[in-house]
Protein backbone atom coordinates (compact mmCIF):
# COMPACT_ATOMS: atom_id res chain seq x y z
CA UNK A 1 0.00 0.00 0.00
CA UNK A 2 1.53 2.83 -0.92
CA UNK A 3 2.12 6.16 2.05
CA UNK A 4 2.53 3.31 4.75
CA UNK A 5 5.71 1.64 6.11
CA UNK A 6 7.40 -1.52 8.05
CA UNK A 7 6.52 -1.80 11.11
CA UNK A 8 8.94 0.23 13.91
CA UNK A 9 10.13 -3.36 14.74
CA UNK A 10 10.94 -4.24 11.15
CA UNK A 11 12.97 -1.33 11.03
CA UNK A 12 14.60 -1.31 14.29
CA UNK A 13 15.89 -4.88 12.82
CA UNK A 14 16.57 -3.64 9.87
CA UNK A 15 19.32 -1.21 10.75
CA UNK A 16 20.42 -3.26 13.74
CA UNK A 17 21.38 -6.41 11.19
CA UNK A 18 22.47 -3.48 8.76
CA UNK A 19 25.05 -2.82 11.09
CA UNK A 20 26.16 -5.62 12.15
CA UNK A 21 26.57 -6.88 8.50
CA UNK A 22 28.65 -3.28 8.21
CA UNK A 23 31.03 -4.53 11.11
CA UNK A 24 30.92 -8.27 10.38
CA UNK A 25 32.35 -7.21 6.63
CA UNK A 26 35.11 -4.47 7.92
CA UNK A 27 36.23 -7.12 10.79
CA UNK A 28 37.26 -9.37 8.33
CA UNK A 29 38.57 -7.21 6.01
CA UNK A 30 41.44 -6.22 9.24
CA UNK A 31 41.22 -9.37 10.39
CA UNK A 32 42.89 -10.60 6.44
CA UNK A 33 45.77 -7.38 6.81
CA UNK A 34 46.75 -8.75 10.77
CA UNK A 35 49.23 -10.80 11.08
CA UNK A 36 48.79 -14.39 13.50
CA UNK A 37 48.37 -12.98 17.16
CA UNK A 38 45.92 -11.72 19.95
CA UNK A 39 44.70 -9.02 18.22
CA UNK A 40 43.38 -10.97 14.86
CA UNK A 41 41.81 -13.72 17.33
CA UNK A 42 39.85 -10.97 19.26
CA UNK A 43 39.18 -9.18 15.61
CA UNK A 44 37.94 -12.46 14.40
CA UNK A 45 36.00 -13.59 17.21
CA UNK A 46 34.35 -10.02 17.54
CA UNK A 47 33.35 -10.93 13.50
CA UNK A 48 32.03 -14.03 14.61
CA UNK A 49 29.69 -12.97 17.50
CA UNK A 50 28.27 -9.82 14.56
CA UNK A 51 27.89 -12.54 12.35
CA UNK A 52 25.59 -15.10 14.77
CA UNK A 53 23.73 -11.78 16.07
CA UNK A 54 22.65 -11.56 12.37
CA UNK A 55 21.85 -15.05 12.73
CA UNK A 56 20.11 -15.03 15.91
CA UNK A 57 17.69 -11.78 14.74
CA UNK A 58 16.53 -13.14 11.53
CA UNK A 59 13.91 -15.37 12.57
CA UNK A 60 12.80 -12.03 14.81
CA UNK A 61 13.50 -10.13 11.33
CA UNK A 62 10.85 -12.80 9.88
CA UNK A 63 8.52 -12.86 12.37
CA UNK A 64 8.13 -9.35 12.69
CA UNK A 65 7.96 -8.80 8.65
CA UNK A 66 5.51 -11.76 8.07
CA UNK A 67 3.09 -10.29 11.55
CA UNK A 68 3.19 -6.32 10.81
CA UNK A 69 3.15 -3.62 8.33
CA UNK A 70 4.44 -5.13 4.57
CA UNK A 71 3.70 -2.00 2.22
CA UNK A 72 2.84 -2.79 -1.50
CA UNK A 73 4.53 -2.79 -4.46
CA UNK A 74 6.53 1.22 -5.27
CA UNK A 75 3.88 2.69 -6.68
CA UNK A 76 3.65 2.89 -10.67
CA UNK A 77 6.56 0.10 -10.06
CA UNK A 78 6.36 -2.30 -13.52
CA UNK A 79 5.67 -6.11 -13.10
CA UNK A 80 8.95 -7.07 -14.04
CA UNK A 81 10.79 -4.49 -11.38
CA UNK A 82 8.66 -5.86 -8.64
CA UNK A 83 9.51 -9.41 -9.43
CA UNK A 84 13.16 -8.09 -9.34
CA UNK A 85 12.68 -6.35 -5.64
CA UNK A 86 11.51 -9.13 -4.63
CA UNK A 87 13.72 -11.90 -5.78
CA UNK A 88 16.77 -9.19 -4.32
CA UNK A 89 14.77 -9.56 -1.12
CA UNK A 90 14.84 -13.07 -1.17
CA UNK A 91 18.37 -13.46 -1.81
CA UNK A 92 19.27 -10.95 0.85
CA UNK A 93 17.65 -12.85 3.50
CA UNK A 94 18.77 -16.81 1.74
CA UNK A 95 22.32 -14.57 2.76
CA UNK A 96 21.69 -13.42 6.04
CA UNK A 97 20.79 -17.45 6.92
CA UNK A 98 23.89 -18.81 4.90
CA UNK A 99 26.59 -16.64 5.30
CA UNK A 100 26.35 -17.49 9.02
CA UNK A 101 25.63 -21.04 8.53
CA UNK A 102 29.14 -21.13 6.65
CA UNK A 103 31.10 -18.93 9.10
CA UNK A 104 29.62 -20.86 11.94
CA UNK A 105 30.95 -24.50 9.75
CA UNK A 106 34.10 -22.87 9.28
CA UNK A 107 34.69 -22.18 12.85
CA UNK A 108 33.89 -25.63 13.99
CA UNK A 109 36.21 -27.19 11.19
CA UNK A 110 39.10 -24.98 12.62
CA UNK A 111 42.56 -26.55 14.07
CA UNK A 112 42.04 -25.42 17.79
CA UNK A 113 38.52 -24.66 19.37
CA UNK A 114 37.46 -20.84 18.29
CA UNK A 115 37.56 -17.95 20.54
CA UNK A 116 34.66 -15.54 20.98
CA UNK A 117 36.36 -12.57 21.88
CA UNK A 118 36.89 -14.09 25.55
CA UNK A 119 33.06 -14.63 25.56
CA UNK A 120 32.70 -18.32 24.98
CA UNK A 121 34.31 -20.76 23.01
CA UNK A 122 33.05 -22.82 19.87
CA UNK A 123 34.64 -26.59 20.19
CA UNK A 124 36.29 -27.65 16.46
CA UNK A 125 34.24 -30.28 16.61
CA UNK A 126 34.05 -30.84 12.84
CA UNK A 127 38.05 -30.58 12.64
CA UNK A 128 38.22 -34.33 11.35
CA UNK A 129 35.80 -34.03 8.55
CA UNK A 130 38.14 -32.32 6.07
CA UNK A 131 35.79 -29.92 5.14
CA UNK A 132 37.41 -27.06 6.65
CA UNK A 133 39.09 -25.57 2.43
CA UNK A 134 35.28 -26.10 1.40
CA UNK A 135 33.70 -24.84 3.75
CA UNK A 136 35.70 -21.72 4.19
CA UNK A 137 36.00 -20.73 0.28
CA UNK A 138 31.87 -20.66 0.77
CA UNK A 139 32.23 -18.48 2.99
CA UNK A 140 33.78 -16.17 1.08
CA UNK A 141 31.69 -16.90 -2.13
CA UNK A 142 28.83 -16.05 0.03
CA UNK A 143 30.26 -12.92 1.68
CA UNK A 144 31.39 -11.54 -1.66
CA UNK A 145 27.93 -12.60 -3.01
CA UNK A 146 26.16 -10.78 0.17
CA UNK A 147 28.31 -7.24 -0.85
CA UNK A 148 26.87 -7.77 -4.34
CA UNK A 149 23.37 -8.32 -3.24
CA UNK A 150 23.73 -4.90 -0.74
CA UNK A 151 25.36 -2.78 -3.41
CA UNK A 152 22.05 -3.81 -5.74
CA UNK A 153 19.88 -2.87 -2.62
CA UNK A 154 21.35 0.67 -1.93
CA UNK A 155 21.45 1.27 -5.79
CA UNK A 156 17.81 0.37 -6.07
CA UNK A 157 16.71 2.72 -2.88
CA UNK A 158 18.82 5.41 -4.53
CA UNK A 159 17.21 5.29 -7.38
CA UNK A 160 13.72 5.39 -5.80
CA UNK A 161 14.66 8.53 -3.37
CA UNK A 162 16.50 10.19 -6.56
CA UNK A 163 15.24 9.53 -9.63
CA UNK A 164 11.41 8.33 -8.37
CA UNK A 165 11.07 10.36 -5.65
CA UNK A 166 8.01 7.88 -4.99
CA UNK A 167 8.54 7.67 -0.85
CA UNK A 168 9.94 3.73 -1.22
CA UNK A 169 12.68 5.01 0.46
CA UNK A 170 11.29 6.40 3.69
CA UNK A 171 9.01 3.30 4.11
CA UNK A 172 12.22 1.72 6.04
CA UNK A 173 13.48 5.18 7.66
CA UNK A 174 12.99 6.00 11.17
CA UNK A 175 10.75 8.83 11.88
CA UNK A 176 10.80 9.74 8.27
CA UNK A 177 7.30 10.20 6.52
CA UNK A 178 6.86 7.73 3.46
CA UNK A 179 4.44 9.99 1.42
CA UNK A 180 5.94 10.94 -1.73
C1 LIG B 1 27.01 -11.27 8.37
C2 LIG B 1 27.79 -12.26 8.68
C3 LIG B 1 29.19 -12.46 8.16
C4 LIG B 1 29.91 -11.79 7.18
C5 LIG B 1 29.48 -10.58 6.33
C6 LIG B 1 31.20 -12.45 7.08
C7 LIG B 1 32.22 -12.11 6.19
C8 LIG B 1 33.46 -12.71 6.14
C9 LIG B 1 34.52 -12.40 5.19
C10 LIG B 1 34.41 -11.35 4.07
C11 LIG B 1 35.58 -13.18 5.48
C12 LIG B 1 36.93 -13.21 4.73
C13 LIG B 1 36.85 -14.36 3.76
C14 LIG B 1 38.14 -14.51 3.00
O1 LIG B 1 38.41 -13.67 2.14
O2 LIG B 1 38.87 -15.48 3.28
C15 LIG B 1 35.25 -13.99 6.63
C16 LIG B 1 36.10 -14.89 7.26
C17 LIG B 1 35.77 -15.65 8.37
N1 LIG B 1 34.56 -15.68 9.03
FE1 LIG B 1 32.92 -14.61 8.52
N2 LIG B 1 31.25 -13.47 8.02
C18 LIG B 1 30.05 -13.51 8.70
C19 LIG B 1 29.68 -14.38 9.72
C20 LIG B 1 30.55 -15.27 10.37
C21 LIG B 1 30.20 -16.13 11.50
C22 LIG B 1 28.81 -16.21 12.15
C23 LIG B 1 31.32 -16.81 11.85
C24 LIG B 1 31.55 -17.82 12.95
C25 LIG B 1 30.70 -18.14 13.91
C26 LIG B 1 32.36 -16.40 10.95
C27 LIG B 1 33.65 -16.89 10.97
C28 LIG B 1 34.65 -16.56 10.07
C29 LIG B 1 35.99 -17.13 10.10
C30 LIG B 1 36.53 -18.16 11.11
C31 LIG B 1 36.69 -16.57 9.04
C32 LIG B 1 38.14 -16.83 8.65
C33 LIG B 1 38.96 -15.74 9.34
C34 LIG B 1 40.44 -15.95 9.12
O3 LIG B 1 40.91 -16.99 9.52
O4 LIG B 1 41.05 -15.05 8.54
N3 LIG B 1 31.86 -15.47 10.06
N4 LIG B 1 33.95 -13.69 7.01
Amino acid sequence: MPGQRYSILSILLHWTMALAIALAWGGAQLAEALGRGPTKSLVVGSHALLGLAVLALLLPRLLARWLGTVPGPAPGAPAWEQRLATAAHLLLYALMLALPLSGLLTALTGRAPFDLAGLATLPNSLAGTGLRGLVKEAHEVLANLMLGAIALHVGAVAWHAIVRRDGVAARMMPGASPSA
